[in-house]
């Protein structure tokens, strides 16, 4: 598939949108917009680019494939257990709310998840609590987190005591119970974009951040850039959260380090004194 073709069409979603895909990774982007092809019946990248700009929709469908918004609720399980089991417990015995970030929330599952968690670990802890936002590129799979209705099956990975405190039945589907969606701010922003945190973000510096299996899908230079970032918003000792097959470039031992005690591959790290 011809680059810059590709970079044509990349440079008219960013016009229409105003999200840059250009330094995605190019094996990535290229295999997902050759599913936009398919699915349009075009014969080539050239007819889809014609028909991108003359369908009102596609714009939305193709961000839709390019961002990969593929979550469920404690994916991973093991690296959760490990955070629960190692991290939570140190920032719930302090004697302030907890701030947390999550990055890349999709469709909501992996905040909910993190979101049960803490209110756990907090009632077992000094009960201080926690403050969360969640953000992520895709403005769609923000309704569905907003909304925080599943279907049944995303209840497969839940643990059997937490399921009945924090969800609800509603239909053929399960809802997360309002008590525990009403403490998490869903917010659109760019993790690469022009401003540093989201706008609804109240404090500038978190506990803890998740960014899972986002990184992955930036090129060297971008995840670098991104990781400029999340160092900015982490003070020495904060927490950062990244998927546990993802590795990150030898740069980022700047700042990060693995997490005492937490097993190696969990993704779990401890941001460095600068
Ligand atoms: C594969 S999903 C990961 C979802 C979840 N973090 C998990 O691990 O289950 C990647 C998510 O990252 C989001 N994303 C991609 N680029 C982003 C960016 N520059 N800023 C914020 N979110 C981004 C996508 O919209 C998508 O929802």
């Amino acid at each position: 598939m011809p680059y810059p073709l590709l970079l044509e069409i990349l440079t008219f979603v960013s016009q229409r949108r105003g999200i840059d895909f250009r330094d995605y990774r190019r094996d990535t982007l290229r295999r997902r917009a050759q599913s936009r092809v398919r699915a349009t019946g075009c014969t080539d990248l050239a007819a889809y680019r014609s028909f991108l700009v003359t369908d009102r929709e596609e714009v939305d469908r193709l961000i839709e494939t390019l961002v990969v918004p593929v979550t469920e609720f404690f994916r991973d399980a093991w690296t959760f257990r490990e955070l629960d089991r190692r991290v939570l417990p140190i920032l719930a015995a302090r004697n302030a709310p907890i701030r947390a970030w999550v990055i890349g929330a999709a469709t909501g599952e992996e905040a909910y998840t993190l979101a049960m968690l803490l209110a756990e670990a907090s009632m077992r802890g000094t009960g201080s609590g926690f403050e969360m936002i969640a953000s992520d590129l895709d403005r769609r799979s923000l309704e569905v987190a907003r909304a925080g209705v599943y279907p049944a099956a995303a209840a497969v990975g839940i643990p059997h005591e937490l399921y009945p405190r924090y969800f609800r039945s509603d239909g053929s589907g399960i809802r997360i119970v309002d008590s525990l969606r009403n403490r998490i701010q869903f917010a659109q922003h760019d993790l690469v974009g022009p401003s540093l945190a989201p706008q609804e973000a109240i404090v500038a510096a978190f506990d803890i951040v998740l960014c899972r299996n986002v990184l992955l899908y930036f090129d060297a230079a971008l995840r670098a850039k991104a990781l400029a970032r999340l160092a900015g918003v982490l003070e020495p000792g904060a927490v950062l959260m990244i998927g546990h097959s993802e590795l990150l470039p030898g740069e980022s031992e700047r700042h990060f380090q693995p997490y005492p005690g937490a097993k190696a591959g969990a993704g779990i790290l401890v941001r460095r004194e600068s």
